[in-house]
């Protein structure tokens, strides 16, 4: 056996998981390797990622890939391999069948039916079983998934884009703040997360489309929600015209009902209850978590993102800030780089062009 590959390994094996992230419904998106080594090194013989809509799972796609060259390999598996039958056997029960000699995870699954039982079938059957390498990287990247597992809701990310004077727009007028690369990034963000959510008032100003709209990824835009208590969502805007395309659910008070007309292009509903100024955001966010829904990006405007912050439900900051200034800004952003709760810590920082993007992960 080859210990000293094991980083290299489930590095590798992380960014595979990557590829499916926003595409495997209310499963997470996991990679597996499987693994032989020789005397030149490690060969790997079967890989596998979730497949689209969830299943089958990565180990099973894996264990098919390598056939006969899966006996005696080394697994890497990104998180727990699953534990009960749901539509198939267990993937460990899968693993053992298969012949493998070792696995190595990157964190445990908390789902209830397996939550170290998967680990346990592992060592049970004589599996020399490790786990934790990269449990940090793979708990981000899971995010969502863990989200919804423990606290019943998305995992929720606030993206803002401000100006270096510290706006997000100028009302009335619909302002370009950040260029092209920002744009481009944020458009990466949209086809790695389940769903997109705004007010009413976004809508209203800048008639967005929230797709993604890269070459070859354009398959992956999420799902689109609007907080919008009384359903008067415009029916000649982009969201409402491309609703049987992209899905558009809008949020609304349980007191109003949808009008023929939005519910005929395809708009569906979720219904909340009032509190103070605006719909119980954590209501509505069980409500979409009930949906298979594990991410959520919050793209604004201000009011929207200044709700979520109030209500305690944002998880993770990107903030995009401008090196352009509006001098004429009228919107004030909640937040700026100087402006962050001390509940979130800095995890990176990268230029696009003319721009800084920043994230922060609460601490
Ligand atoms: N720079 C950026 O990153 C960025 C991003 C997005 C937008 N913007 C700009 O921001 C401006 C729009 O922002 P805005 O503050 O006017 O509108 P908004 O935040 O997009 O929407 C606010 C509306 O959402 C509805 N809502 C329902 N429940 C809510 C709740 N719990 N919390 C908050 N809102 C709730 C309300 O409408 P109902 O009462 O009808 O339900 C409210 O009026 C535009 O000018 C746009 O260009 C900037």
């Amino acid at each position: 056996m080859n210990y000293d590959y094991d980083h290299k390994l489930m590095a590798a094996c992380l960014r595979y998981a990557r590829r499916h992230r926003g595409l495997t419904a209310s499963n997470p998106s996991v990679g597996t390797l499987l693994v032989h080594f020789g005397t030149d090194g490690p060969r790997i013989v079967g890989r596998g990622v979730t497949a689209i809509g969830g299943r089958p799972h990565a180990e099973r796609i894996a264990i098919d890939c390598a056939g006969e060259l899966a006996i005696g390999s080394t697994a890497y598996v990104t998180l727990e391999p699953c534990a009960h039958h749901a539509s198939t056997p267990p993937c460990a029960q899968a693993l053992i069948h298969a012949g493998v000699s070792r696995v190595v995870t990157a964190c445990s699954d908390p789902d209830e039916r397996v939550n170290g039982r998967g680990h346990k079938m592992l060592q049970d059957a004589g599996i020399v079983t490790q786990t934790g390498l990269f449990r940090k990287n793979a708990s981000e990247d899971l995010s969502g998934y863990f989200s919804r597992q423990l606290k019943r809701r998305p995992h929720v990310v606030l993206k803002l884009a401000v100006s270096s004077d510290g706006w997000l727009g100028i009302k009335g007028k619909e302002i370009l703040i950040t260029g092209r690369l920002a744009r481009y990034y944020g458009h990466r963000m949209r086809a790695e997360t389940d769903s997109i959510l705004v007010g009413r008032g976004t809508v209203e100003a800048d008639d967005p489309l929230l797709t993604c709209r890269l070459p070859g990824l354009r398959n992956r835009s999420p799902r689109r929600f609007v907080l919008d208590q009384k359903g008067r969502l415009p029916v000649g805007s982009q969201l409402v015209r491309t609703a049987c395309t992209v899905p558009v659910t809008l949020i609304t008070s349980w007191k109003y009902v949808l009008s023929n007309r939005l519910y005929y292009s395809g708009v569906r509903t979720i219904s909340a209850e009032i509190i103070e100024d605006g719909l119980a955001l954590f209501e509505v966010l069980e409500d979409i978590a009930a949906q298979g829904v594990s991410s959520l990006m919050v793209e604004g405007g201000a009011q929207v993102a200044e709700s979520f912050l109030k209500a305690d439900l944002v998880d993770e900051i990107a903030l995009f800030t401008s090196k352009k200034s509006l001098k004429e800004g009228d919107i004030p952003s909640p937040l700026t780089q100087k402006k962050i709760s001390k509940k979130f810590q800095l995890r990176r920082s990268l230029n696009l062009g003319d721009d800084r993007l920043t994230q922060f992960f609460r601490a």
